[in-house]
């Protein structure tokens, strides 16, 4: 059987999964891709650094170049992460002539159209199924799977830390702090978590999504992001109580005014299935016009859940080496000619029902002002639960959840609602979704 020679850039947690897996199960890797898949040059930056796979038979060094430009490598995996020395890396396989796989999803979502231009100028491919949702082949089946259908929206709990620690503060009441702390002991937070918690992390892999959805160029400077850091246990309690669960979704949806394009906290009914995904595992909820509501469940991080999609993509890319062009998958699941570009809607346009926590003085008349104002500017009231204040204070929390309105008129009314002498502090607005 003819070999396929694999060129790794990095060595770390994917890496050391790679290798792993594709050592383990190389019989049924090749049986698959009809040749044998090899790993045969790794750059690592530290070299003397204890590795989670055996290196035995692979070509080291510390320089990424060396392996790029090395001319027995067929496919170039790129697990280095950023998106600096990757892009240039990545320009540099595709020029000459490599195909890339890669897991790194801030280079796809801000370098991809680029990247992707030039690789089909090249005839080469670039493969990113493990960029998005980890082990879960989201990108497969949106770009293939689905390929008959309108998608009219998706929203996705793709990013693995702040599921979990929107879990354990549910769970076991913990706080925001102390759950991010154990997140970042047990590995599942990125080098900077500022990525996971505030939802650069999760825009990064929505824009992906939403550009395969919609046939759209990658537009990363468009999503609104929002983290969690605001979110308190009372908040994640209240929406217990209303029978809704806290999710940081990555949410995209085609309108008749243009594409929303949102990462933020969601209160979502705890019936839906994707309400009780829990801890660090990844979903993606994905309405096409044809097959109704699909949801894909898995582990979104992870060096072996990682490493079979990069493998996966490995054995995709080898199936169409010798193939026509023309044959391939396109990388943006629309033919390049047919991508475009479409309005991304600001927020203050995306029209959403919400949650709202009032820190207001318990006495008469405080309610009819809050609903007097809600009301004046059209906006209905659903449900509401007003607590006892806590022992020894005068205020107390009015929750509120209402019914679907245009963000700028939330605003417009949470502005004059915080200014009421009546109201302690700033309103805490979560936006809410059916997904139904
Ligand atoms: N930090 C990411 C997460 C890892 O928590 O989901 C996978 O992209």
């Amino acid at each position: 059987m003819s070999q396929v020679k694999i060129g790794l850039l990095g060595l770390g947690t994917v890496g050391g999964g790679t290798v792993n897996v594709l050592k383990r199960n190389a019989q049924e890797i090749s049986r698959r891709a009809g040749k044998e898949i090899v790993v045969v040059h790794a750059a690592a930056r530290d070299l003397n650094k204890p590795r989670i796979c055996d290196t035995d038979g692979i070509k080291l060094t510390t320089n990424p170049a060396e392996v790029v430009n090395d001319p027995e490598i067929d496919i170039v995996v790129e697990l280095i992460g950023g998106d600096g020395l990757a892009r240039e890396l990545v320009l540099t396989a595709i020029e000459q002539g490599k195909h890339v796989v890669t897991a790194n999803k801030a280079l796809i979502a801000k370098h991809g159209n680029e990247i992707f231009a030039a690789a089909e100028a090249k005839g080469v491919i670039v493969a990113y199924e493990a960029a998005v949702a980890g082990g879960i082949p989201i990108i497969k089946a949106v770009r293939e799977g689905l390929s008959a259908n309108r998608i009219e929206w998706l929203a996705g709990i793709i990013n693995g830390t702040g599921n979990f620690i929107l879990t354990e503060m549910r769970d076991n009441g913990t706080d925001f702090a102390d759950v991010l702390a154990e997140a970042q002991r047990l590995g599942y937070a990125e080098a900077d978590p500022t990525f996971d918690v505030e939802g650069i992390d999760a825009a990064h892999k929505l824009t992906i999504l939403a550009s395969i959805a919609f046939g759209m160029p990658l537009q990363f400077d468009k999503v609104y992001t929002e983290g969690i850091t605001k979110i308190t246990g009372d908040d994640v309690a209240c929406a217990e109580k209303l029978g809704y669960r806290i999710k940081h979704l990555g949410i995209s949806r085609r309108t008749t005014n243009g594409i929303e394009l949102r990462v933020h906290p969601t209160l979502i009914p705890e019936r839906r299935l994707i309400a009780n995904v829990d801890g660090v595992m990844n979903a993606v909820l994905v309405q096409g016009d044809a097959v109704g509501p699909t949801l894909y469940y898995g582990p979104g991080a992870g060096d072996e859940p990682t490493a079979s999609a990069v493998i996966a993509d490995v054995v995709d890319v080898v199936r169409t080496m010798g193939a026509a062009v023309d044959n391939r998958v396109p990388h943006l699941a629309f033919q390049a000619d047919a991508i475009n570009n479409m309005t991304i809607l600001d927020m203050g346009e995306v029209e959403t029902s919400y949650y709202l926590r009032i820190s207001a003085a318990d006495r008469p008349g405080v309610m009819a002002e809050l609903t007097k104002i809600l009301g004046d500017r059209g906006i209905s009231i659903e449900a509401m639960i007003q607590q006892e204040p806590a022992e020894g204070e005068s205020n107390t929390n009015i929750i509120m959840l209402t019914h679907k309105v245009q963000e700028k008129c939330m605003n417009d009314a949470i502005a004059i609602i915080e200014s009421l002498d009546a109201v302690a502090g700033e309103v805490m607005r979560i936006r809410m979704e059916s997904l139904s």
